[in-house]
C-alpha cells in the first residue's frame, strides 16, 4: 500500500516536530533559552514516563532486583572515594582566535572544527561535577555536589537493601533519577545535557562469576530495546579498548543506537569488580562485605553495572519512530511508529458527527478507556485530518463512532501503521487495547 518510506533525515527536522507537537521545548525559552536545557512538553512527559515505567518494570519485576530512589546529594566524601573528585574530568581547550571551547579527545587534529584556526590552548583539565553549598554559608566547609551517576546512591545502600531485603547473591539494585555533569560540550539536542536523567542497575555477584553474568546482562539489555520496539538494525554492541576503559571498569561495552549524527552510545555495560565497595569500605572505615552461607566466607562482591540515559532513549525512541510514508499519489502522511507501550497517547475517540446522540456514546466511551490508557478526544475537523493529527503524534488506535454505532454497538477502529479499520464491540474496546499494548514483539 505504501509507495516510498522514509525515516529521519536529520536531527533538525525532529527538534522542530518535537516543539510543534509537544513533545520538547527549549527551556526557559521566552528569555533566549537556556543552552543545552530543555523541557517535556506533555507528550513527551508521557512518553519519557512510559520509557521509565517499561525500564522499571522490566527490572523491579525480576525475582533477584529491586529498587531504590536514593537522594541526589549525598556526602561529600561518597566522591572522594568513588574517584570522582580526582579522575572524572575531561580535557578542554579554547580557541584563541572564534572563542568556541571544545574537549581536546574529541579533536581530530589541532584544529578549532568551529574556525578551522590552529591557534588553541594547552588542554586543561576541567572536572565536571557541579559544586553548590548546603546551608547558609558558602565555605569550603559546606561544598556538595550534585551527583554525576546515582550509582554511587545503590553502592552506599548496599548492606542496607541487602539486610532489609534479605539478599542472597546474585541480586540486583535499580534506580531512575536525576544526575548533572557540567559537560564542556552538550548538545544534539537531548542526546548530551548538562541536567539528564539515568536508569541506572548494580547487580552484585560472586567474584568469578563476573564474567557470566557480564554476558548475560548484555543479551537481557538487548532484549529489552527488542521489547519496546526499537528496530535491530539501529543497534549495536560496542565493546571499549583498553585505553578507553572508565576508572573503575575491568570490562565495558556500549549499546549504541544509529542516531542520525551517526552510531553513538545509549547505554553502558560494565564489569566494576569490586572497586566501589572496597573504595567505600575504606573512606568511610566500615566493613563492607558480604558472608555467603554456603561458602563460609566473607568477600566483597564483585559488580555488573547497566546504565542508560531516559533522555537519550527519548531521543532514540523518537527518531526510530518517525517515518515518512507516501500513501497514494502526491500524499505523504508523517507517523511515529511507537510500539505501543511507548506511545505517549494510546488510542484517540473520534465522533463522526458532533450531533447528540453520537456524542453521548463518544463521552462515554471516552470516559471507560481513559480509565486504563491514556486517551485523546477529538471532534474537530474531517475525519481524515484527525487520524493524520493521531499519526504524527504516534497513537496506534483511532476510535470512530459513527450512527451505525447507535444500533451496533461497534466503532471503527483503525490501527495507525497498517491504517487498516476493523468493527469491535464497545464492550470488547478496552481489553482489545490494552491487550495489544501488553503484546510482545
Ligand atoms: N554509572 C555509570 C555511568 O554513569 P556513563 O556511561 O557515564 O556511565 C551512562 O553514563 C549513560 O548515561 C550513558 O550511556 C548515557 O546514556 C547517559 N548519559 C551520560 N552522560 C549524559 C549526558 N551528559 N546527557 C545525557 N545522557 C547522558
Amino acid at each position: 500500500m505504501f509507495l516510498e518510506t522514509q525515516g529521519l533525515k536529520d536531527l533538525q527536522t525532529l527538534v522542530s516536530m518535537s516543539k510543534q507537537r509537544g513533545f520538547v521545548y527549549q527551556s526557559s525559552e521566552i528569555y533566549g533559552g537556556l543552552n543545552s536545557c530543555w523541557d517535556y512538553g506533555p507528550l513527551g512527559a508521557q512518553l519519557k514516563m512510559n520509557i521509565k515505567r517499561a525500564w522499571w518494570e522490566t527490572m523491579t519485576r525480576r525475582r533477584d532486583v529491586v529498587g531504590l530512589d536514593a537522594a541526589i546529594l549525598m556526602h561529600p566524601t561518597v566522591w572522594k572515594a568513588s574517584g570522582h573528585v580526582d579522575n572524572f574530568s575531561d580535557p578542554m581547550v579554547d580557541c584563541r582566535s572564534c572563542k568556541a571551547r571544545h574537549r581536546a579527545d574529541h579533536l581530530e587534529s589541532n584544529v578549532c572544527p568551529n574556525c578551522g584556526s590552529k591557534d588553541l590552548t594547552e588542554p586543561r583539565s576541567f572536572n565536571l561535577m557541579f559544586k553548590t553549598h548546603m546551608g547558609p554559608v558558602e565555605d569550603e566547609g559546606s561544598v556538595v555536589y550534585m551527583r554525576p551517576e546515582t550509582a554511587q546512591g545503590i553502592f552506599v545502600n548496599f548492606e542496607n537493601v541487602q539486610s532489609s531485603m534479605r539478599r542472597k547473591l546474585p541480586f540486583g539494585i535499580a534506580q531512575i533519577g536525576k544526575s548533572f555533569r557540567n559537560e564542556i560540550t552538550p548538545g544534539n539536542f537531548i542526546f548530551r545535557t548538562r541536567e539528564f536523567e539515568q536508569m541506572e542497575m548494580q547487580y552484585f555477584v560472586t567474584p568469578g562469576e563476573d564474567d557470566k553474568f557480564y554476558d548475560q546482562w548484555k543479551e537481557w539489555r538487548m532484549q529489552f530495546y527488542r521489547n519496546i520496539g526499537i528496530n535491530e538494525k539501529n543497534l549495536r554492541f560496542k565493546p571499549h579498548g583498553l585505553d578507553e576503559l572508565a576508572h573503575y571498569a575491568k570490562a565495558a561495552e556500549d549499546i549504541q543506537y544509529l542516531f542520525p549524527m551517526g552510531w553513538s552510545e545509549l547505554e553502558g555495560i560494565h564489569n566494576r569488580t569490586n572497586f566501589d565497595l572496597s573504595q567505600h569500605a575504606k573512606f568511610s572505615g566500615k566493613k563492607i562485605e558480604y558472608f555467603d552461607e554456603a561458602k563460609k566466607e566473607k568477600y566483597v562482591p564483585y559488580v555488573i553495572e547497566t546504565a542508560v540515559g531516559c533522555d537519550r532513549l527519548v531521543l532514540a525512541a523518537l527518531c526510530d519512530a518517525y517515518t515518512e510514508e507516501q500513501v497514494g499519489e502526491g500524499d505523504t502522511r508523517t507517523v511515529l511508529k511507537f510500539h505501543p507501550r511507548l506511545a505517549p497517547v494510546k488510542a484517540a475517540v473520534l465522533p463522526l458527527s458532533k450531533k447528540e446522540p453520537l456524542i453521548e456514546v463518544a463521552d462515554k466511551i471516552f470516559a471507560t478507556l481513559s480509565e486504563s490508557v491514556e486517551t485523546q478526544y477529538d471532534e474537530s475537523g474531517s475525519i481524515g485530518k484527525r487520524y493524520r493529527r493521531q499519526d504524527e503524534i504516534g497513537t496506534p488506535f483511532c476510535v470512530t463512532v459513527d450512527f451505525d454505532t447507535l444500533e451496533d454497538k461497534q466503532v471503527t477502529v483503525r490501527s495507525r501503521d497498517s491504517m487498516a479499520q476493523e468493527r469491535i464491540s464497545i464492550d470488547q474496546l478496552s481489553r482489545y487495547v490494552n491487550d495489544k499494548i501488553l503484546a510482545k514483539l
